[in-house]
């Protein structure tokens, strides 16, 4: 019995574009199939760029799809490069006006922390996810998107510094415990509040993202505010390859608070790629431990979600008072109880980003959003005004 080029065509579907998250089929980049006598067949596949990092993945799970099928006896993976052409149609088929460029092209991981709710812990982690990620050897930035209640700039100890702009207009992010940062922040007085109008939040946070020289990173955390509201369906609108970290505490109540905003990533198509449940147990230094916050909503939400559970960050008074001084403990002290659960998500983090996530430009606007002028390139300057 010999196959047929639908039989292959069909064992191709199983092959999915890791960072499209759709299979090669429908996205239509089986460029050729050649099925010879002797049971070789020969697979081409259409990369979007002649260096796609995710080759090897392509080239193995090609030749494992097909050489399942009966009577094939070699498989040959090809690659090329799709067309102008064929790639704008790639872009309009997946609603997207055009392929990576811009600031964050070299930003591999975008991760988003996120809660359902207030006050448990999402800057204090994401501060500190930044702290171990960096003492793991990676480049990291963290994007503090909390407009209405940021709290990096007070986490990594910088006040009133202003950035700097560069001569293609770029702004600086400032640069901290090796972490580079960017906050609403910088550009405010101290404690001064600003009233964001949907345009105007739209506009400041792709000016963060576009405009922003955050240059070569492994990762960019955004610290998310509380709930989920405007800046988190902006953010996925501009970044959807990013991935959703929820941080809960151990409460079931909280739990269901948490879900909402999975529900969310969903929602707008992020990839909730795992929990960390914060406040979880404090331990007296006689080593009673206490269940302050209950028990358990971790590792329930991960299981419903079937995410893992990156981590159970205790409650330390080291860590609040670490957050307060502006000197993350996961540099100052990385064998605190918190640190090390920290570490080990940061870890946990590192696992799961085997791949080179391409990041999209940010040239989509929310419908209804008034498009910037193109000249002059807005700068940093004019954020707490935009
Ligand atoms: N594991 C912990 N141990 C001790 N204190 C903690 C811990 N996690 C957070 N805190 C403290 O709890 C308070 C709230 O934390 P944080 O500001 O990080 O929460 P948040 O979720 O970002 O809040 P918001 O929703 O307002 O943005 C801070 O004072 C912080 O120092
Ligand atoms: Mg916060």
């Amino acid at each position: 019995m010999h196959m047929t080029k639908e039989q292959v065509l069909k064992a191709l579907q199983s092959v999915i574009d890791p960072e499209l998250r759709r299979s090669i089929v429908e996205l239509e980049m089986v460029r050729s199939i050649d099925i010879s006598e002797n049971g070789v067949v020969d697979v081409t596949v259409s990369l979007t760029t002649a260096g796609c990092p995710i080759r090897g993945h392509f080239q193995t799970s090609v030749a494992q799809a097909v050489s399942a099928l009966e009577g094939v006896t070699h498989v040959n993976v090809y690659f090329d490069v799709l067309s102008d052409s064929e790639k704008a149609a790639l872009q309009q088929k997946l609603g997207r006006a055009s392929l990576p460029a811009g600031s964050l092209a070299e930003v591999s991981n975008v991760i988003c922390v996120g809660s359902g709710k207030g006050g448990v812990g999402k800057s204090t982690l994401t501060a500190n996810l930044g702290a171990a990620l960096t003492a793991e050897g990676k480049r990291v930035g963290i994007l503090d998107a909390d407009v209405w209640g940021y709290s990096i700039p007070r986490m990594y100890g910088l006040g009133a510094t202003r950035p700097a702009v560069s001569p293609q207009r770029k702004i600086i992010p400032l640069q901290a415990h090796g972490v580079k940062v960017m906050s609403i922040g910088f550009f405010l007085e101290e404690d001064s509040a600003v009233v964001w109008r949907g345009p105007m939040l739209h506009k400041a946070l792709t000016q963060f993202l576009r405009d922003v020289e955050w240059g070569a990173l492994d990762y960019l955390l955004i610290d998310l505010p509380p709930g989920t509201g405007d800046v988190s369906m902006t953010l996925a609108q501009l970044l959807p390859q990013a991935q959703f970290v929820i941080v809960t505490t151990p409460q079931p109540t909280a739990r269901k608070v948490a879900r909402r905003s999975a529900e969310m990533a969903h929602k707008v198509d992020l990839e909730i790629c795992g929990v960390i449940e914060n406040m979880s147990g404090f331990v007296t230094p006689a080593g009673e431990r206490f269940q302050i916050f209950g028990e358990g909503g971790g590792q329930e939400l991960a299981d419903e979600l079937g995410v893992p559970l990156l981590g159970k960050v205790p409650l330390t008074m080291p860590l609040r008072e670490h957050s307060d001084s502006g000197k993350p403990l996961a540099t100052e002290n990385p064998d605190d109880p918190a640190s090390q659960a920290i570490g080990h998500a940061a870890r946990g983090l590192i696992a799961m980003a085997p791949l080179e996530l391409r990041t999209l430009p940010l040239a989509t606007a929310a419908p209804g959003t008034p498009t910037p002028p193109s000249s002059p390139k807005p700068a940093g300057m004019s954020l707490p005004m935009a």
